[in-house]
C-alpha cells in the first residue's frame, strides 16, 4: 500500500490509502503547523504507508498532536506505533475517550479536551467539539480549524471506492448514495439517529466550513455549511426510522 498525498487546503495534507480489501479510501489529515497535528492515525497495518505520506511533509518525529473522532482501529489503530516515532506526540480526544479507551490503550497518556476547547497549534486555531453518537460512538468529537475553516469531518460524508482528493460539487448526493448502500449488509447501521443528531449537524453546519476532510473518500470544497445542512436532511430522511 502507498499513501497518496495533496495539499486540500494551506498547509493541510490528505494522506491517503486505498485499502482493497476495504475498497474504500483511509484518510488521514496533516495541519503543517509549529506543532504538526494528525488527524487519524489509520490502521496499524497502514503504519508505514501513512509514515512515508508524513514524512514527506515533515519530520515524523516533530509530530506534537494526534486527534481523532472516536476510539477504532482506523481512527487511533496505529497510535502506539506514532508515539513510538515522535517522542514529544501526545493523543487527544475526548474526556469520553480517554476515561473509556484510550488512557488505558495509549503508551504515553491522552489529553482530553472539553466540548469547545481550542488548542493553539501555532497559527492555527483548532476547536474541538464533543459529538457523541455522529457519526458514530459515544466517544466521538471533531475537530475545525478556524484558521483555514476546516471540518475534519470523519465518516461523515463517507463514500466508498478510490475518488479523486477533492471535489467541488456532488458531495451530499455522493454521502446519500453510500447511506442507501449501507442500509442492509453486514455492516449496515454504522450511525444511530438520536434525539442529538440533528442538533449536533446544525452546530457543525454553523461553523460554516470552507473544506470538509473527508477520512474515507473525497475532500469538499465550497460552502460546508450548506453540505452539512443537505447531509442532516438526508440522514433524517434515511436513518431516523426503523
Ligand atoms: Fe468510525
Ligand atoms: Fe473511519
Amino acid at each position: 500500500m502507498q499513501a497518496k498525498v495533496t495539499e486540500i487546503a494551506r498547509d493541510t495534507y490528505r494522506i491517503s490509502t486505498f485499502h482493497p480489501d476495504y475498497g474504500m479510501q483511509f484518510n488521514q489529515f496533516l495541519i503543517k503547523d509549529d506543532e504538526p497535528f494528525l488527524m487519524h492515525t489509520g490502521f496499524k497495518g497502514m503504519f508505514q504507508a501513512t509514515l512515508e505520506g508524513v514524512t514527506s511533509i515533515i519530520d515524523a518525529a516533530n509530530l506534537r498532536w494526534i486527534g481523532f473522532s472516536h476510539f477504532e482501529s482506523d481512527e487511533c489503530g496505529a497510535l502506539n506505533q506514532w508515539l513510538g516515532v515522535a517522542p514529544r506526540a501526545q493523543a487527544l480526544c475526548s474526556f469520553v475517550g480517554a476515561m473509556v479507551s484510550v488512557s488505558d490503550f495509549a503508551d504515553r497518556a491522552p489529553r482530553p479536551l472539553a466540548d469547545g476547547e481550542v488548542l493553539q497549534t501555532g497559527r492555527r486555531r483548532l476547536r474541538f467539539l464533543s459529538t457523541p453518537h455522529v457519526p458514530h460512538c459515544w466517544d466521538a468529537g471533531l475537530f475545525f480549524d478556524e484558521t483555514e475553516q476546516t471540518l475534519l469531518c470523519s465518516d461523515l460524508f463517507f463514500q466508498p471506492g478510490d475518488p479523486e482528493p477533492v471535489i467541488e460539487s456532488e458531495i451530499v448526493e455522493r454521502a446519500r448514495d453510500a447511506i442507501k448502500g449501507s442500509l442492509t449488509g453486514p455492516m449496515a447501521k454504522d450511525m444511530p439517529y438520536t434525539p442529538y443528531t440533528g442538533s449536533t449537524l446544525h452546530r457543525l453546519a454553523a461553523l460554516q466550513p470552507r473544506s470538509l476532510a473527508v477520512m474515507h473518500g473525497s475532500s469538499f470544497r465550497g460552502d460546508g455549511g450548506e453540505a452539512i445542512l443537505e447531509l442532516a436532511t438526508v440522514i433524517k430522511d434515511l436513518l431516523s426510522k426503523p
